[in-house]
């Protein structure tokens, strides 16, 4: 290695690390790989960047999102009661002219804007439900394109129920075979509650069929009736699928009352599952019936973090029927736990950073290509800040994304210019 220059060498970054505070360190890059962290490196790189002062960490995970819909708000109209109910009646009437080109276009502006701002990881739902199956074919079509910059999981997700129309039953399990990464479902918006628990099952024996991931989206809803996160554990323990299981947004666990929530939790804690929210869309969608006090609709995630839980956050939506804000910025959606979830303490503020790091790696299953570390591929970010709090405080710029050892994106920070 020493005649042979490097392809990246980073300079003096504060590497952040998963537990402890930062180090400063020089990184080396070559053939795709990290192949050298410490104080000092020796030699020289293609690109060698100057980063001293600068934070260097794992890229972003998103671990929930919805290409398929993103881009599309106020069309073919507007959700005007923000509810979640009025947005899938009106992703309802858009997908009825879906098309392959159209869905792998919006996706794939997606990505390029989340990639853009570190996010080098994604979980994205397709909608299986209706007629078609055109979404999952573009969102795996995406998959294929993107791979070399991007690791994209896609979840065959049924939007309509998987009892909720006649063909969606064949629709998930035909979804399967086309080889989606991860089987969802939405056992709260099933026709009914026996068909919700049938659901759950039934996405067990998908999983267990074709070897694939689950990831529910489980209780959105603000019912504390809504029980079917004790569904999902109680098949997660029997089954032994623990942590390839994740219950996505579980917004009605924010209004179930303490006693049944208390041991709720002893069960969550033998699952071992995942746990994502969604605080940017779940904040403005849920509590829409209450008047006052009117609740936050979030999951408890400062207490399934305090109980050693896995916890990660999603965008969830990008300008769409449900959340027509946001850019794709997992700082915007970190903060924002910060203020929904009450996590202002500092270990607090930190796990909200890891929640969309760490957490949301482990969540995708590919804790094992994941890191700053040597021999992991090189799959890092560097942001303009000092630490995790700064960089949630500020939505720090990500300066940098190198991918897959490959420098693909740069932004300068903005520079204040004082004219008074
Ligand atoms: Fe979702």
């Amino acid at each position: 290695m020493s005649d042979q220059p490097y392809d990246i060498l980073l300079r003096q970054g504060r590497l952040l690390c998963a537990v402890d505070r930062v180090e400063q360190v020089d990184v080396a890059i070559h053939n795709g790989k990290i192949v050298a962290v410490a104080p000092s490196i020796e030699g020289t790189a293609v690109l060698e960047l100057d980063v001293a002062n600068q934070l260097v960490s794992p890229p972003f995970v998103e671990s929930h999102i919805h290409l398929d819909s993103a881009m599309t708000a106020g069309n073919p109209r507007w959700n005007q009661s923000g509810t979640l109910f009025e947005g899938i009646e009106i992703w309802r009437e858009y997908k009825q002219s879906l098309s392959l080109d159209n869905v792998k276009q919006r996706a794939i502006a997606t990505l390029k804007q989340q990639a853009a701002q570190g996010v080098l990881f994604v979980r994205s739902h397709a909608d299986v439900s209706g007629s078609s199956l055109t979404a999952l074919q573009a969102l795996l079509e995406v998959r294929e394109e993107v791979k070399d910059w991007m690791t994209l999981q896609v979840v065959a997700f049924p939007q309509d129920g998987i009892y909720g129309g006649a063909k969606n039953e064949s629709l998930i399990e035909e979804a399967m075979k086309m080889g989606t990464d991860v089987v969802g479902g939405i056992p709260h918006y099933e026709l009914t509650r026996e068909d919700g628990v049938r659901s759950v099952h039934r996405i067990f024996e998908l999983a267990e069929q074709y070897d694939r991931l689950i990831d529910i989206h489980c209780d959105e809803i603000d019912d504390d009736q809504s029980r079917f996160l004790e569904v999902v554990a109680a098949c997660a323990i029997r089954q032994e699928m623990g942590s390839r299981v994740t219950a996505s947004h579980t917004t009605a666990f924010g209004s179930y009352n303490n006693a049944y929530a208390f041991k709720l939790m002893g069960f969550l804690q033998r699952t071992q599952i995942n746990f994502i929210a969604n605080p940017l869309i779940n904040i403005t969608l849920q509590g829409r019936t209450d008047t006052y006090p009117k609740r936050r609709g979030v999951t408890r995630v400062k207490e399934l973090w305090q109980q050693g839980m896995n916890v990660s956050l999603g965008h969830d939506c990008v300008q769409d029927p449900w959340y027509s804000l946001g850019t794709g910025n997992m700082l915007d959606v970190a903060s924002m736990a910060v203020h929904v979830c009450q996590m202002t303490g500092m270990s607090e503020v930190e796990a909200c950073y890891n929640m969309v790091t760490w957490h949301g790696a482990k969540t995708l299953n590919v804790e094992d290509q994941y890191g700053v570390e040597v021999g992991k591929p090189a799959n890092l970010i560097v942001l303009d800040a000092d630490d995790r709090y700064d960089a949630i405080r500020r939505r720090a710029t990500v300066q940098y994304v190198i991918s897959n050892g490959k420098l693909l994106a740069q932004t300068q920070p903005p520079q204040i210019q004082w004219k008074g």
